[in-house]
């Protein structure tokens, strides 16, 4: 079922960047990467049809936030009705939009941005400005986990990362279907 939502959308919209949901393993291992019981604020970007969301949702305290955002409009209708939990918030919106969205949402700053859009799809300057805002809305200490797809243009993601955050780490998810390669940066 969630392999013929991302493809019939991928047909229509190639940011979806995708043609199925992100295999468990590979959500357990990146979501590992985050202490979700002691968070207070999550935001996601590029949700999809929210395997990570929900795996968060789970850990997550009750007076948590989970703040998502997803471009594609089908994807997020889908995510408001079949994952109804007042601790989330989705915004069919652009992540570029974080800033205006965080200040709408009152949620304040972030204890972890959690990433799966397709940042080589982006122009340089919208991504380096994503990423500025990225570090923005974290907390000190806070956390940007990104993952993606080991086919990516190398070091499209990681060289404006490391210009930004003092800590960088990458991680890999290889068991997965498609291997993911993930960035752990903590400000
Ligand atoms: C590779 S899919 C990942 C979906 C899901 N998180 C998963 O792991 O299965 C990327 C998702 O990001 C969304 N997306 C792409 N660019 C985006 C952007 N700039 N802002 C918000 N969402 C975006 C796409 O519509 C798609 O749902």
């Amino acid at each position: 079922m969630s392999a013929f939502v991302y493809l019939s959308n991928l047909l229509q919209d190639r940011y979806v960047a995708s043609v199925m949901p992100t295999s468990r393993l590979a959500v357990e291992k990146i979501c590992s990467r985050i202490d979700l019981e002691s968070v207070r604020v999550v935001i996601e970007y590029g949700p999809g049809t929210g395997v990570f969301t929900r795996a968060l949702l789970r850990r997550m305290r009750p007076e948590a936030r989970l703040v998502a955002i997803e471009r594609n409009e089908a994807l997020s209708n889908l995510l408001r009705r079949n994952c109804r939990d007042t601790r989330l918030q989705v915004y069919t919106d652009c992540a570029g939009k974080i800033l205006d969205i965080a200040r709408r949402s009152g949620a304040g700053q972030a204890d972890c941005v959690l990433s799966g859009i397709p940042f080589s799809f982006l122009p340089p300057a919208t991504r380096a400005e994503l990423l500025r805002n990225t570090y923005r809305i974290l907390r000190k200490g806070g956390k940007f986990l990104a993952y993606q797809t080991f086919y990516q243009p190398p070091g499209h993601l990681r060289v404006p990362v490391r210009e930004l955050f003092p800590s960088v780490r990458i991680g890999f998810a290889v068991l997965s279907v498609p291997p993911l390669l993930f960035i752990e940066a903590t400000k």
